[in-house]
């Protein structure tokens, strides 16, 4: 039975694994910077995972063999301290996978991003194997975490699994300072009858993928035997494609009548070098990969939420 570890575990994406696995009845440990917040149901120690002395207590503590490292600084927000963001990102991987090696850590999840390819990528259909080129230091120290968790494997047969992820969304908790943010803000804007000003251009296409197809792929991925992995780097994957403009008419067949405004800033010249869509058919070929998700369904799902 396994015994789970999450950094990060108040984001985004933390949030949704942390209800996810504790539902399913398997022990799960939160862990993040804040102090635990009031009425959390979850087994929390408050801890930064750059303390790396902390981190091996409570692995030791809670006789974890599974860890979920998600705590890093996203995109949009990594650019305004990329020495900061750098050492967030790289550190706390060092950590965990020094940690992971120290307690005979089983199986170590990590999410990377779409944010690792570039203007080189062919970006219209983004390959698994592209050229990778990235402009953020997001993307950067994604790109580096990928080399990395090959290296690892290849040198200690450390089991790190990953996958590049689109824009998620849910409506649980904020995404935190993403370029991909705009969809969530605008279903946000929706519900509460407010207009929208939206940082990206209108038909700015990226990939997005819902929360619950996420929770699906990571799961999934993560209950396999090593073996049909055929690479020890990260998985393109994709739920649906959409634009600004799009998700706007989504809405808008919703009976809601939001105004939007685009203001593009600094975040649109980072969209600029993204994906429009990435190849996913080699996740679909390794471990069964496939979305239940399109924009129509996320977008009724995420207003009725
Ligand atoms: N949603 C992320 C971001 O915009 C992509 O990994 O930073």
């Amino acid at each position: 039975m396994n015994r789970i570890l999450i950094t990060g575990a108040l984001g985004q994406l933390g949030s949704a694994l942390l209800k996810h696995y504790h539902d399913k009845g398997i022990f799960v440990l939160a862990t993040d910077i804040h102090e635990c917040p009031k009425g959390l149901v979850y087994n929390y120690e408050k801890l930064d995972a750059l303390n790396f002395e902390g981190l091996l207590d409570v692995v030791k503590k809670y006789e974890i063999n599974v860890i979920y490292h998600l705590a890093a600084i996203l995109s949009a927000k990594g650019e305004k301290n990329p020495f900061h963001s750098w050492k967030i990102n790289m550190d706390t991987f060092q950590n965990i996978v020094d940690v992971s090696l120290k307690c005979k850590i089983e199986r170590v999840f990590w999410p990377s991003s779409i944010a690792v390819f570039g203007k080189d990528s062919n970006l219209e259909y983004v390959p698994q194997n592209s050229l990778m080129n990235p402009t953020t230091l997001y993307g950067v120290s994604k790109l580096a975490g990928e080399k990395l968790m090959n290296y690892y494997f290849e040198k200690y047969q450390l089991d790190i699994r990953s996958i590049r992820f689109p824009g998620i969304i849910s409506m649980d908790t904020k995404p935190g300072g993403g370029v991909t943010d705009y969809i969530i803000e605008m279903l946000n804007a929706s519900k509460k009858g407010n207009e929208y000003i939206c940082f990206l251009d209108k038909n700015q296409r990226l990939p997005m993928i819902f929360m619950e197809d996420v929770i699906s792929a990571i799961t999934l991925l993560m209950s396999k035997k090593r073996s049909v992995l055929s690479i020890s780097s990260s998985y393109n994957i994709v739920g649906f494609t959409t634009t600004p403009e799009e998700c706007l008419l989504a809405i808008k067949s919703n009976g809601i009548n939001l105004k939007v405004h685009y203001k593009p800033d600094f975040r649109q010249k980072i969209a600029n070098t993204w994906p429009e869509n990435v190849d996913d058919s080699l996740a679909s070929k390794d471990w069964g990969w496939s979305p239940k998700f399109g924009l129509d369904k996320t977008v009724k799902i995420a207003l009725n939420g």
